[in-house]
């Protein structure tokens, strides 16, 4: 590919190559060092095979139990062959010899921390040899919380097929905007951001007998407040049992913390992974992973490859560019499934991933950092690392929160690098140098406390009437001005008195599970008479996923039609267009293709704009509509976010109010050649600048309705009217 510096042959040459020519340069390959990247030789061919037949005969160990007597045996029903299956494979689980011991550890200890490799068998099977040892009698439930959704609902879905039940009766799930459990469950896997918020009905978690704290050594804000919540609980209630569990070596911290907990640790079994770097660095790491895995598709022995991207963008993106090489190359090369994996990927699609790959066939696997140590997928033999991750970043000097994509940490590439020996060995190409790994990379990734914005955490400590967060128990506390910074937000929205008390706005804001910013916009809906609205936005926000379809083929068509959606007062308001328009066409699934919308998405934001309706009667606020009163809408985004303001400046661009950051509208925003003078904008996203991601036009004197604590008349005067032309300003650019 153009733009990548990785030499190996190309795969356009492959192409090129009559059918005969081809099948020889393959067998080259394979005997030759295969890859060129770094120094390291490949692994040499009949090593490779032997271990690749160790691993077919695994497999078939799993597909075929009893296979040699089959002939005594009566014939097995479909049925009751995938039940042995299931059978077979929890017990080929590394966890599994450590049943009983595991169970008598949980009745000795009141803490434990236990710790094993991904795919040990901690997530699926702990909760179930808990059950079976009867921790679920007399009415009481087994919780295990994760960091992601798609993991607490693939988790979900495999431990009810295990125990062949229906999802949502005994097994369910939890996640933010969705219940999927009922009066019947009594193993509950539910995101840490859920369990956070059960604490606010169920204070003393009296409707559980075992936590386990599962994935902790991915330390997300709400896995952290977690620990020092559950520890607080054990304290007063002896009866609860704890597990801490974690993929990596921070066993001990996790430990010491817990007051010296005893450490479980399941004997990992990995089969070794060679790494290969680039020699160069990569100058389009997108573009790097779609050759290198038609590279691997062309010369190696099947076996699955997992890439890692950063988001959704970038994963369709290599979804579009490999679905074209791999038709345009036809039947010269093996049938090749392309599965995407991130957060927002609906469910239907989620269940792909985990089904076998067909004999003959080989599966890549394009995934955010989810399949790090989240998620296990079997058979992966090829691992790709551009070595990147998108991750929330705090400035609590300016204030300003925002999403970007950053180099991950050496513990996190060797997480990535394992996920290529759980069944056999495998390789690992890192498209990076060695040199970077060894010099740039941190040894390992901050935790998320530490670097993200506090309001939501510290209002929900609040609302749990924890008032004294400076002494609360963290596992590492938060920077101290993060900290004074999420009590001044709360303090400016309303949620906290100047004693630092939640107030009754706060206690109404702490009732909805989203960003105290956007609690606050739902709560002002009221106000200004457009809650409906207001509603709908926050649901279009909230669905996070893509709404719009740019196809490749049809870039034209699709920019088209977004801008028929186009609202003069912005994106929020192009948004509920959306929605609204959708709406009348009876939600048309029709309608999307037709307008390039993503049907999935809008079918969440449907489901969560429930969810919300029911809240906002919970806080007793009626649902009115009134969709000409754009100005009111306005007022009350601008209620909540009053925070995210920027101004034009020279040269059409923007300098947010309170700390003159340069910022600017993103290229997808309806405003995008408008420029109005003041700018209300919904995130920041970095990449090569801070862009304004949903962006609507305000009047400077909202804020001092909205936010008379926090802007004063003096610095919203409009200075820019000296020092610019009138002509920049915005109405010479609409006719
Ligand atoms: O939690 P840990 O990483 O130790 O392992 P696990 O998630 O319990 O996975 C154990 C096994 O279950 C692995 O072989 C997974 O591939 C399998 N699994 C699955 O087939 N489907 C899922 N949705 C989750 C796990
Ligand atoms: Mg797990």
């Amino acid at each position: 590919g153009k733009g990548s510096t990785a030499d190996y042959v190309e795969v356009d040459e492959l192409e090129k190559m009559p059918l005969s020519e081809q099948k020889k340069w393959e067998k080259d390959q394979m005997s030759s060092a295969v890859f060129s990247f770094g120094a390291k030789d490949a692994v040499k061919k009949d090593e490779y095979e032997l271990l690749l037949e160790d691993q077919i005969e695994f497999i078939q160990a799993l597909q075929l139990p009893g296979s040699k007597e089959e002939k005594k045996e009566p014939k097995l029903t479909e049925y009751q062959k995938k039940r042995l299956d299931i059978e077979e494979t929890k017990k080929s689980l590394p966890v599994y010899p450590f049943r009983d011991d595991l169970i008598q550890a949980v009745r000795d200890h009141q803490v434990l921390i236990i710790e094993g490799e991904t795919g040990s068998g901690k997530t699926t099977q702990i909760p179930q040899y808990l059950h079976e040892a009867g921790f679920t009698e007399g009415d009481k439930k087994i919780g295990c919380t994760q960091p992601r959704r798609v993991a607490a609902m693939s988790v979900a879905a495999r431990v009810a097929q295990e125990m062949n039940v229906k999802l949502g009766n005994e097994v369910g799930y939890a996640i933010r905007f969705e219940d999927c459990t009922s009066e019947r469950t009594i193993i509950k896997y539910m995101t840490d951001g859920t369990l956070h918020r059960e604490f606010l009905s169920e204070p003393d978690l009296q409707s559980y007998s075992v936590m386990i704290i599962d994935e902790a050594h991915e330390r997300t804000l709400h896995t952290d407040i977690l620990f020092g919540l559950v520890k607080d609980i054990a304290r007063f209630r002896s009866d609860l049992k704890l597990l801490i569990s974690s993929a990596t070596l921070d066993a001990q911290k996790f430990s010491e913390f817990f007051d010296d907990a005893p450490i479980f640790r399941i004997p990992g079994r990995r089969f070794p992974v060679d790494i290969y770097y680039t020699k160069a660095p990569e100058a389009d790491y997108v573009d790097a992973c779609v050759i290198s895995v038609l590279q691997i598709h062309a010369t190696q022995p099947l076996g699955d490859i997992l890439v890692f991207l950063t988001g959704q963008d970038e994963i369709e993106t290599c979804q579009e560019l490999l679905t074209d090489r791999i038709r345009r190359l036809g039947s010269k090369v093996k049938e090749l499934m392309i599965l995407p994996v991130y957060a927002n990927l609906p469910s239907d699609m989620q269940a792909k991933i985990f089904e076998p790959t067909p004999p003959g066939a080989r599966k890549v696997i394009l995934a955010t950092n989810i399949a790090e140590t989240s998620v296990t997928i079997d058979n992966i033999i090829y691992v790709i690392d551009p070595g990147f991750a998108k991750q929330n970043h705090f400035n609590s000097r300016t204030g300003m929160e925002s999403l970007m994509v950053v180099p991950i940490s050496k513990a996190s590439a060797n997480q990535r690098a394992g996920r290529a020996g759980r069944v056999a060995a495998g390789k690992c190409f890192r498209l990076y140098t060695a040199w970077s790994y060894k010099h740039e990379l941190e040894d390992n990734t901050i935790p998320e406390i530490q670097r993200i914005n506090l309001g939501n955490a510290v209002l929900m400590l609040k609302a749990l009437g924890i008032n004294d967060l400076v002494h609360f128990d963290f596992l590492d506390p938060p920077p101290h001005e993060t900290l004074v910074l999420a009590l001044e937000q709360l303090y400016a929205l309303g949620a906290l008195n100047h004693h630092g008390e939640l107030t009754k706005l706060g206690r109404r804001m702490a009732e909805f599970p989203v960003d105290p910013m956007m609690a606050k916009m739902l709560l002002a809906s009221e106000k200004y008479n457009c809650s409906e609205e207001v509603v709908t936005i926050a649901a279009m926000l909230s669905v996070n996923g893509a709404i719009f379809y740019r196809p490749k083929d049809k870039i034209v068509h699709a920019d088209t039609a977004r801008k028929n959606f186009n609202h003069i007062g912005g994106d929020h308001l192009s948004l509920l267009n959306v929605y609204n328009q959708w709406r009348d066409s009876d939600f048309s699934t029709q309608w999307c293709y037709e307008n390039f919308i993503q049907y999935r998405s809008l079918r969440r934001a449907r489901d969560v704009r429930e969810q919300l309706i029911g809240l906002m009667q919970r806080v007793e606020i009626e649902i009115v509509s009134n969709p000409a009163e754009t100005d009111n809408i306005k007022k009350a985004i601008t209620s909540g976010y009053f925070y995210h303001i920027a101004r034009l400046s020279k040269g059409g661009n923007y300098k947010t109010v309170k700390h003159n950051q340069s910022v600017t509208i993103h290229p997808n925003s309806a405003l995008f050649e408008e420029l109005p003078r003041w700018l209300l904008y919904h995130e920041l996203v970095f990449t090569s600048k801070e862009f304004m991601r949903q962006v609507i036009e305000i009047e400077s004197k909202w804020l001092l309705e909205v936010a008379p604590h926090y802007y004063k008349q003096k610095e919203l005067e409009d200075s820019t009217n000296k020092k610019m032309p009138k002509t920049i300003g915005r109405s010479s650019r609409t006719d």
